[in-house]
Formats: structure tokens, C-alpha cells, sequence
């Protein structure tokens, strides 16, 4: 099949929501659909990425499946879906924040009775930076919640999106009876789900059908005329716009009810855009070039305890992958024979014989790549958009046995290059400080230095309250490094950083070097 076909029937997409909207049970209910039965199970078992530190110990323990369930790949009518998990943990944030760069659309869940949430305030602000096309699930309607039209005015407001409702409930909560579908004229009523079977209500045809009447006695009518009214007073579905990120599709369901999901993914095969290319510092690749190219957005260190080994996820932005290509590392300037790259296809890590644009591999390594790192058939190229936020919370390690200082800046450098910490080396001193966007980080970073590199350490307060990349002429550079040493650091990738020990420091310093530039993200 042609490349270009290929990559057509690809859709890469993540799901953006609030912890406890529904995103793992949408998760596993469109999988149910895609016939990867086999998934729902564990998926389930990454709730506990949510949980306490000991629930997420577990987890990784049971990494075989955490990984293999980041990216999940299955078939749907026409398309090719590819599913990339993002951590619901907020501690996890920044690495949310680097999936929703490798994906083409993204999945907004939203609870009906909680609305609009702040997690998902955050995260569709990452989606508005790409102008990333959102569809939107509003989740249990089988309890009580926000009435629709309400809600949908929130989310207008709220994200400044137009709503464009695809398919409307009848009812909510115990008169929950099931959605209409605007566009096909069809009313599904509701069923309970049964089981882990996706059920399926009686599909009735024509909004004035009188089995309506009949099955849903004098809501039918009331049907009629909110449906009238939601005509009137809400956006049509525009195919552009929605493209364009300014208007979202909006489906109402059940999820753990199986219920409206099947409407949604019939949206989704229709309307979200296949692949698209991405911009290099030099130029854009588009999708549909012979040439394979990539980006890393995702590192996840020590899969297999057993072989030190470390998985890097590249998103395929052009050409087709083949078992045994030699491909270009571009920011060592190597070429590497890619042999053993794994493929997530139905939650079995296999390998992978060919992949297409919007398809994520997994690549074997042990260090050598990197977050943000790019792929080419040779050219020189470098993917941008992958960004680097400034943590928030920072602590010193502390060694209980000076003499594993070695060890532990390995295993620090190393976990921080799955993206989750930052790595912050100061100028004047021997400290290592480490950068996190959660307090989870420091307790899960501590247990994995123990188990991964048998070096026991504790993580202490630092004065260090934030931190900005140093952007500039050189030789203001150079100038400021020397006059500010004690809150300069360079972090991982020996960029310079100022470590401010308060925020009124930092402003401070910004109108003291006004030809400098401070950065609260760097793009890897
Ligand atoms: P998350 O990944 O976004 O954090 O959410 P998750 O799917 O784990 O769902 C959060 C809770 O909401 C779960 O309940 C889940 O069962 C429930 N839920 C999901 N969809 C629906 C729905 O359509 N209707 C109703 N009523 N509940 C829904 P839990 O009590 O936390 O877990 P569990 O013990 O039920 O698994």
C-alpha cells in the first residue's frame, strides 16, 4: 500500500481531562470497540498512576504493561488509531505536555457534573500552542450534573472554543434514555452496559418517529423541542474551524456505561486529520515525503530491570519505517542501524516490520538518546515544539554514602532524561539539584535511584524557588555568569539557568539584564 495512503488512514490523538473525568474508562472502552479487548484490564491497572507513590511503585513494577499501554495502537472501520497515553497524575504534567506534541488531535473528557476543570484549563492551552484540533466527550450522563446547554456555555467561555454538540441526551441521571444524533437523525437509547461486551441501545431513526413517544412517553416530546432550541442557539459543526482548533465537536455519553462512545469514534474516524508534518529548524516536513524522519518526545528508563535498557519513543513524522533501516541520529551525527524497534500494536510489545507517519516505535538505547532528539534518512534536520518547562519545586540530593557521588549523578541524569525532573548543576558548587514540577517526583526519583542504582539518597530544601533558561548575546552571557555565579546552574543539557531563590530575585535580575532573555520553557 502506498505511503500516502498509509499515513492517510492514521489518527494519532491523545486524551486531555481532569483526574477522575473518565479518562481510563474512555481509554478502555474505545479499545473495547477497536477489538483490544485484551487492554481493558490494564489499563485499568494505571489508574493507579493517579494514586499514592506506593500505588505508582506498583505500576512501574509492572512497567511491561505501563509502557506497552503509553502507546496503543487499533484498528477502527477505516483508520488506524493511535492512542497516546498521558500520565493523569499532575506531577506528571510535563511529560502530558510532550505527548501532546507528538499527536494530531486530542480527546477533551469532561465530567457533566464537575465541568470545565483546571487540569484541563492547562492542558488545552498546550493543545491552542499547536492549534491542535479537539473533540470533546462529556462523561456520565447517567448521573446528575450541569445542565448540557450550560455546559456548553461554560466551555465557551471557560476555553474559548465554539461548541459545536454533535450528538444531545435525552435526559440526565436516573431519566438518563439515551443521546440524539443531530446529524444522523437517529436516537440510541440507553443500556446499561453489560459487562465488558459494548452494548449497543435501540438505534431509533427520525427524531419524529413515534416509537419515541411510545418507548419515552412525554420526554420525547420535550426531546423535540430542545432539540429545536439547540439547533437555534448553538455552532454547527464546521469542518474548518474545527482544524483550525476553534471549534470542537461535542458528544455526550456514559463511559463506563459503553455508552456514546461508539457516535464519538464514528466523529472521530470522519473528522480527525491524519497526520500532519511539523517544522524543523530549516524547514517543514510534511507528512507525505518518501524520506523517514522523527522526533523523541518520550524516554522511559530501565523497562526491563533485568537489561538496563531505556525505550525512546519517536513519533514518525514522515516516510515508512522498515526493520533494519539505518537512520540518522542527527545530533550526534551518527548513522544507527534500527533493527529491534517495538511497535504497540493489540498491547504486545513485538517488533515492529513497518511503520507510517502519525505511528509511534519504540527505540532500544542506553543513553545515547535524548528527549527532543531527530531521525533522518541523512539529512540534517532538527524537529522544534518539544518543550522544556521550568520546575517548580527543587530540591538538593543528599548522598548517605559519599562514596556513590558517581552513581547517583548517573541515575540523576539519567531519570531526568525521561523528562519528569530536571537536573540542575550549579556554577559554584558541587550540589545537585533537582527540579520537579510535583512533590510526587522526589519520593518516586528517591525510590528509583534505590532500586535502579543501589544508591540511598534523601532530597532536602534548597533556596531555589524557580528557575529560567538565560538567553542572549554571548557576551552578556559571559558577563552575567560571572557576576550572579551563586544562582547559576546549567542543567542536563549544559544550558545555562538562573536558579532565583525568590520570585522578587528574579525580577530583579530580569530588569537588571535587560538584553537578556529569561524563559520559563526551552524547547528541546
Ligand atoms: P480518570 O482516568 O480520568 O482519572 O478517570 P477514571 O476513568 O478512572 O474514572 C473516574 C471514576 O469515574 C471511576 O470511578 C469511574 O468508574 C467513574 N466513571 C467513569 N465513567 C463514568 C460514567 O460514565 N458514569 C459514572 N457514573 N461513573 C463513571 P471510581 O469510583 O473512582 O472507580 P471504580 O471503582 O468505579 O473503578
Amino acid at each position: 500500500m502506498s505511503l500516502q495512503l498509509e499515513s492517510s488512514k492514521r489518527r494519532t490523538f491523545a486524551i486531555i481531562s481532569h483526574p477522575d473525568a473518565g479518562k481510563t474508562t474512555v481509554t478502555e472502552k474505545l479499545l473495547l470497540y477497536g477489538g483490544a479487548i485484551q487492554m481493558a484490564g490494564a489499563v485499568k491497572s494505571r489508574k493507579t498512576d493517579r494514586g499514592a507513590t506506593s500505588d505508582w511503585m506498583k505500576m512501574e513494577q509492572e512497567r511491561g504493561i505501563s509502557v506497552a499501554s503509553s502507546v496503543m495502537q487499533f484498528p477502527y472501520k477505516n483508520v488506524m488509531i493511535n492512542l497516546l497515553d498521558t500520565p493523569g497524575h499532575e506531577d506528571f504534567s510535563e511529560d502530558t505536555y510532550r505527548v501532546l506534541t507528538a499527536v494530531d488531535s486530542a480527546l477533551m473528557v469532561i465530567d457533566v457534573a464537575k465541568g470545565v476543570e483546571d487540569r484541563t484549563i492547562k492542558l488545552m492551552e498546550v493543545c491552542r500552542l499547536r492549534t491542535t484540533p479537539i473533540l470533546t466527550f462529556i462523561n456520565k450522563l447517567d448521573r446528575e450534573g450541569k445542565e448540557p446547554i450550560d455546559l456548553l456555555d461554560e466551555v465557551e467561555d471557560v476555553l474559548k472554543i465554539a461548541c459545536a454538540p454533535m450528538t444531545w441526551p435525552i435526559g440526565m441521571g436516573k431519566r438518563f434514555k439515551g443521546i440524539y444524533h443531530l446529524y444522523n437523525d437517529t436516537v440510541r437509547l440507553f443500556a446499561a452496559a453489560d459487562g465488558q461486551r459494548a452494548t449497543e441501545g435501540e438505534l431509533i431513526e427520525g427524531l419524529d418517529n413515534p416509537r419515541l413517544d411510545e418507548l419515552l412517553g412525554s420526554q420525547a416530546e420535550e426531546l423535540r423541542e430542545e432539540v429545536d432550541l439547540v439547533r437555534g442557539a448553538s455552532h454547527e459543526f464546521d469542518l474548518e474551524l474545527f482544524l483550525a482548533g476553534e471549534l470542537t465537536p461535542v458528544f455526550f455519553g456514559s463511559a463506563v456505561n459503553n455508552f456514546g462512545l461508539q457516535e464519538l469514534l464514528d466523529g472521530f474516524e470522519m473528522y480527525a486529520p491524519a497526520p500532519k508534518g511539523r517544522e524543523t529548524e530549516s524547514r517543514f516536513v510534511d507528512a507525505n515525503e518518501e524520506k523517514l524522519t522523527g522526533f523523541v518526545f518520550k524516554i522511559q528508563a530501565n523497562m526491563d530491570p533485568a537489561h538496563r535498557d531505556r525505550v525512546a519513543f519517536m513519533r514518525i513524522v514522515s516516510g515508512k519505517y522498515e526493520s533494519g533501516m539505518k537512520l540518522k541520529h542527527v545530533r550526534i551525527g551518527k548513522d544507527v542501524k534500527i533493527a529491534k524497534a517495538i511497535t504497540f500494536l493489540a498491547n504486545k510489545r513485538e517488533q515492529a516490520e513497518v511503520a507510517y507517519p502519525g505511528d509511534i516505535i519504540g527505540l532500544h538505547n542506553h543513553g545515547t538518546i535524548k528527549i527532543g532528539d531527530t531521525f533522518t534518512q541523512g539529512e540534517e534536520l532538527k524537529f522544534t515544539g518539544i518543550p522544556n518547562f521550568a520546575p517548580e519545586l527543587f530540591r538538593r540530593a543528599q548522598l548517605k554514602d559519599p562514596m556513590k557521588m558517581k552513581a547517583l549523578q548517573k541515575g540523576l541524569t539519567q531519570l531526568s532524561e525521561e523528562g519528569a525532573t530536571q537536573l540542575f548543576r550549579p556554577v559554584n558548587n558541587n550540589d545537585l539539584i533537582l527540579g520537579a514540577v510535583g512533590i510526587l517526583q522526589f519520593e518516586v526519583v528517591a525510590q528509583r535511584l534505590k532500586d535502579e542504582y543501589n544508591v540511598t539518597c534523601m532530597f532536602e530544601p534548597v533556596n531555589v524557588n524557580t528557575a529560567r533558561w538565560v538567553i542572549g548575546p554571548k557576551a552578556e552571557i559571559e558577563k552575567f555568569t560571572a557576576k550572579v555565579r551563586e544562582n547559576v546552574a546549567y542543567d542536563a543539557a549544559d544550558q545555562l539557568v538562573y536558579i532565583a531563590p525568590t520570585r522578587v530575585n528574579l525580577n530583579l535580575t530580569e530588569e537588571r539584564w535587560p538584553e537578556l532573555q529569561f524563559v520559563a520553557t526551552r524547547e528541546h
